[in-house]
């Protein structure tokens, strides 16, 4: 592993109050705020009425490749390429506090069933080094840290303080002392070093990310040679007469219980959205192809609905 240890860097701050320094960590979180720092929302904010080049969200830089046009879209919406990031840092700030209760409202508990077949194509094993990405209010980061055990180390990322929160609380309750929370935008993975992980999983975040071929070259360069990607994510039902129903359900449904629930039925009207404009199958297993991961496969879940995408660094 060719990262050094970073004792008296910020990132190495960020961790400390759970007493142990990341080994994964080469650098200070760039621009992100570093987890554990108690800072208000307000805080946070700056007055985007005044200057609208000022973020909203102070967030972690992006790839800034150029394999995004200078439009993309934003659910349904085209929006400048470089705003999408905020875009979405709104909308997971705003349902932060519901995520998990509108999960199992929103799929009937059955993101619980997708999660467990995800981490059961894992192969994770006791000692190994876990990077979950996006990993939000951490529901896969809790599992590998009990199958990882003392002797393994894992990593819940997200580009979201709000959503990191919940996670680094609901995890520290739980008893998980061999995690570690850090700020990260995972079309960089920027604090993390080359050939890091043995396992990288991204669970229902890839969606959002704004330049996706760039995570995807991210993910391969911090997974050490033979080591395992997994994506879990919304894809393509299969089924056409199926597709209908699963639009209605999603159009209406989700934003009425967004409303109900978290009192916002744009971010889940987002969700809905977000969904259709995400690759198929195919069109990501050949995207994680040509980054450069190997015997890539999928397998479709709840009729295609979710599928999860499985590729090596060989
Ligand atoms: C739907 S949640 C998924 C959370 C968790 N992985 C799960 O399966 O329940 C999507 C997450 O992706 C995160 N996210 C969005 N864009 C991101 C980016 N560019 N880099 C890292 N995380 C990102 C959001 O902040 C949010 O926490």
């Amino acid at each position: 592993m060719s990262n050094e240890n970073p004792t008296s860097s910020p990132a190495t701050e960020s961790v400390s109050n759970t007493e142990k320094v990341s080994p994964f960590l080469t650098e200070p979180l760039p621009q992100g705020a570093p987890q554990g720092q108690q800072q208000s929302l307000q805080q946070q904010l700056t007055d985007a009425s005044t200057n609208t080049q000022v973020p909203k969200y102070n967030l972690p830089r992006g790839a800034n490749t150029g394999n995004v046009g200078e439009v993309t879209h934003f659910g349904y919406k085209s929006v400048r390429a470089e705003d999408k990031a905020q875009k979405v840092a709104e909308v997971f700030h705003s349902v932060a506090s519901k995520y998990d209760v509108m999960n199992d409202l929103m799929s009937f508990g059955i993101h619980r069933l997708w999660k467990r077949f995800a981490i059961n194509m894992s192969g994770v094993r006791r000692g190994q080094h876990v990077l979950d990405i996006a990993g939000g209010t951490g529901d896969l980061a809790k599992v590998f840290s009990r199958e990882v055990g003392p002797t393994g180390h894992v990593v819940l990322s997200d580009i979201n303080e709000s959503m990191l929160n919940v996670g680094r609380d609901r995890l520290l309750d739980a008893g998980c002392t061999n995690v570690d929370f850090v700020l990260a935008n995972a079309e960089t993975l920027e604090p993390f070093a080359d050939n890091s992980f043995d396992l990288l999983t991204i669970s229902f975040g890839l969606r959002n990310v704004t330049d996706k071929d760039a995570a995807l070259q991210a993910m391969y360069r911090v997974l050490k040679p033979g080591g395992r990607l997994l994506i879990l994510e919304f894809s393509k039902p299969v089924f056409e007469p199926f597709s209908k129903l699963y639009d209605l359900y999603s159009f209406t449904a989700l934003p009425l219980m967004g409303k109900l629930v978290a009192n916002d039925s744009e971010s889940y009207k987002y969700l809905a959205e977000s969904i259709r404009m995400h690759p198929d199958q195919r069109t990501l297993k050949t995207m994680m192809e040509n980054a450069g991961f190997q015997n890539c496969d999928y397998h479709n879940l709840t009729g295609g609905i979710v599928a999860v995408h499985r590729g090596f660094k060989l």
